[in-house]
């Protein structure tokens, strides 16, 4: 089947999700991501591969570390990026997103990076320009509702990848909140299409999408059984805003069973790494003590986004 984020020379013409990414696509990112790790370190942090690019950060939703890394991003590859604040914007007057979206390609923008709390906004988005001769201009999904967070997904495989070399024999398990989590499904999608042989998936019944094995993992409603010999652990924030209903008992009860403390961490292997795409809640789904640890590679995961969103824009321009 064709896929609508390839155009028809197989190369990327935008990144929406990585459900069915293929995987020489993703490796492609991640060796280009590489080299960009090495201009954070330069005392000039710029090189010229989007000089002249117009990019419009678009973010329907709230973010601090997904918003700026795509600005840094943007920044050092020397393009011109405009930040909406869409709170503030037309959109809080009325006005429809294809509408914006119009008046800012009239503005002559190259690429789009969206968050949008509505699952499949940038395909939308996406569809809208096809439709309408437009498809030079390129869009980037940074989260949409439940859907996908493929950025993100991105950034945690070269993580791991980083860490552990190769992910033909790993045991990665991914915790906590997985039914409100686009980040759960990219990195679901991403670990199987590049090889990793056991996906576990621990969460309490009420937290987990129905049919979840369909994506080819193995679910686990005890945290410790889980954990058993695991080399990376994936934690997810436990998603408050997106909770409808009473799912759960109190925050202080979810951690006693789900929270990751030094002691249940002790059942992953010895040098199985600690990840979470934050924003944290110390006490909740992680321990200060866990997420401050020498496990931890959470900060490092922030680091790494900038260069793999570095590689995601410059492939998208064809460069
Ligand atoms: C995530 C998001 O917004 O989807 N955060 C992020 O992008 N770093 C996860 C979350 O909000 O829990």
């Amino acid at each position: 089947m064709h896929n609508p984020q390839l155009n028809r020379h197989g190369e990327l013409q935008h990144l929406l999700t990585l459900d069915g990414l293929p995987r020489e696509v993703i490796v492609s990112i991640l060796d280009h991501a590489a080299p960009f790790t090495e201009v954070a370190e330069r005392e000039v942090k710029k090189l010229p591969l989007l000089r002249g690019k117009s990019i419009f950060n678009l973010f329907f939703e709230n973010s601090t570390r997904t918003r700026t890394t795509f600005e840094i991003a943007a920044k050092r590859l020397t393009a011109d990026v405009v930040n909406l604040n869409v709170s503030t914007s037309s959109t809080a007057k009325g006005e429809s997103l294809l509408d914006t979206i119009d008046n800012l390609c009239a503005m002559h923008a190259d690429m789009f990076v969206v968050r949008h709390a509505a699952s499949g906004a940038p395909v939308l988005i996406a569809q809208h320009l096809l439709a309408t001769g437009r498809d030079h201009i390129h869009v980037i999904n940074a989260g949409d509702g439940r859907h996908a967070h493929p950025t993100q997904g991105l950034l945690d495989m070269y993580t791991i990848r980083h860490y552990k070399r190769d992910f033909g024999n790993l045991i990665v398990a991914i915790v906590g909140d997985v039914l409100h989590s686009r980040v759960a499904r990219s990195q679901i999608a991403a670990l199987g299409t590049l090889g990793v042989p056991e996906i576990r998936v621990i969460a309490p019944k009420t937290l987990l999408p129905t049919a979840i094995e369909t994506m080819g993992v193995r679910t686990f409603n005890d945290m410790r059984e889980g954990l058993r010999g695991v080399d990376v652990v994936m934690m997810l924030r436990l998603q408050n805003e997106r909770m409808a209903g009473a799912l759960l008992p109190t925050p202080q009860e979810y951690y006693k069973v789900w929270g990751l403390t030094p002691e249940k961490l002790e059942l992953a292997k010895p040098d199985a790494i600690v990840m979470h795409p934050g924003p944290l809640n110390r006490g909740i789904e992680i321990d200060s003590a866990v997420a401050d640890g020498a496990q931890a590679v959470i900060l490092p995961q922030v680091t790494f986004g900038i260069a793999v969103r570095m590689a995601v824009m410059s492939m998208l321009a064809g460069q």
